[in-house]
């Protein structure tokens, strides 16, 4: 009889395991913030539990399209941060495991909110305001004067200076799109957009890249979260940001467990993890900015002061149902994208 050597036994085990297609991993996330948190955090929740995690960022209409197309077959055990009205676009699809995390009673009255309206299966995680930056290098050397409010953007001076994200992709420009049709009405909101457009070179796939991109000088006026903003000027870009003047949306971001998670002990530990005050603190330490959700964690020094910002009364009952939201990308697609010249989605 021949034996099977031990090296020929795990090697036996590691096909079985690719060819099932199952991952070695104790935990899979799909990971929505920006990728120095991913890192950070992946690292930091390794180290306090010894489990091992597979972590990788995406765009927050690009998780849900994910978590959609593995419906009978979850590989995703966890959604981390990305706004939280896409979470509950997956809420209301039945995608997600019902969870009450173990520091619950420790949530600011936004997140209890924002918890309730998802039946119990997010939690947020944190808070920010959406606005705009400018690099103040490219607009005096072109003479051009600085925006100060969402409708100066539209103004001709900035052609194909201007850039935000796809909603399809991005939950930051979701975001926007909801803010518009909240502050303007829906058929003004999308002339606004199809008068926009009109200035936007690129519609980038994730949300912050606008910021980044105008912090490089590859772009003059970048909308995007104002924390994200705050990350790159504080990293020494010449970048003014703007609450525009209108007043403006806010994201609550989230954390949800994927229903049929194969990993559901370590999938509750994650949750929980991300919600304490260590696991927020995770945020600061990779020089992020926004507010976090549990009342006893630190706030980020720079962290925008929302109270001081004119803010809509976001509706995440409405933006966060998944009708609303399919309906607006059909507008956005055909409106927006469909229309403008010249367009270029990246
Ligand atoms: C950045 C922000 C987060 C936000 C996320 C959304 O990472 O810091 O606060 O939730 O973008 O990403 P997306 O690419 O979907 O717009």
């Amino acid at each position: 009889m021949k034996l099977v050597t031990p090296l020929a036994a795990s090697a036996a085990v590691w096909l079985c395991a690719s060819l099932a297609g199952a991952s070695a991993q104790d935990l899979n996330v799909l990971c929505g913030v920006d990728e120095d948190w991913c890192a950070t955090m992946e690292r930091t929740f390794e180290a306090e539990t010894g489990l091992d995690v597979s972590m990788s960022r995406r765009s927050t209409g690009e998780i849900l399209d994910q978590i959609r197309i593995e419906k009978d077959d979850p590989r995703i055990d966890v959604w981390w941060g990305g706004t939280g009205d896409t979470h509950l676009q997956a809420a209301g699809e039945d995608l997600l495991e019902p969870y009450r995390p173990e520091n619950a009673g420790d949530a600011l009255p936004w997140a209890q909110n924002f918890y309730r309206l998802s039946g119990g299966t997010a939690s947020g995680v944190y808070a920010g305001a959406l606005g705009f930056a400018y690099n103040s290098d490219i607009l005096e050397k072109r003479g051009i004067p600085a925006p100060s409010c969402w409708k100066d953007l539209t103004d001709p001076h900035y052609r194909g200076l201007v850039q935000v994200a796809n909603p399809n992709s991005s939950g930051t420009a979701f975001t926007f799109l909801a803010t518009l049709v909240q502050l303007l009405g829906e058929e003004e909101a999308f002339e606004y957009l199809a008068a926009l457009s009109a200035n936007i070179a690129h519609f980038t796939t994730s949300g912050a890249a606008p910021v980044k991109t105008a912090a490089r000088g590859e772009t003059g006026i970048g909308i995007s979260f104002i924390h994200d903003a705050v990350t790159q000027k504080l990293a020494g870009a010449p970048l003014v940001i703007v609450a525009p003047c209108e007043g403006t949306g806010y994201e609550i971001g989230a954390v949800s467990i994927v229903k049929g998670a194969r990993n559901l002990e370590a999938a509750r530990r994650f949750v929980d993890f991300a919600l304490s005050p260590e696991g927020q603190a995770t945020g600061a330490a990779a020089g992020q900015n926004q507010i976090p959700s549990n009342a006893r964690a630190a706030l980020p020094p720079a962290a925008p002061d929302i109270s001081l910002i004119r803010m809509v009364d976001y509706d995440f009952a409405t933006f966060g149902s998944p009708d609303r939201r399919l309906r607006l990308l059909d507008r956005f697609d055909s409106e927006v994208l469909g229309n403008a010249e010249p367009l270029a989605t990246h």
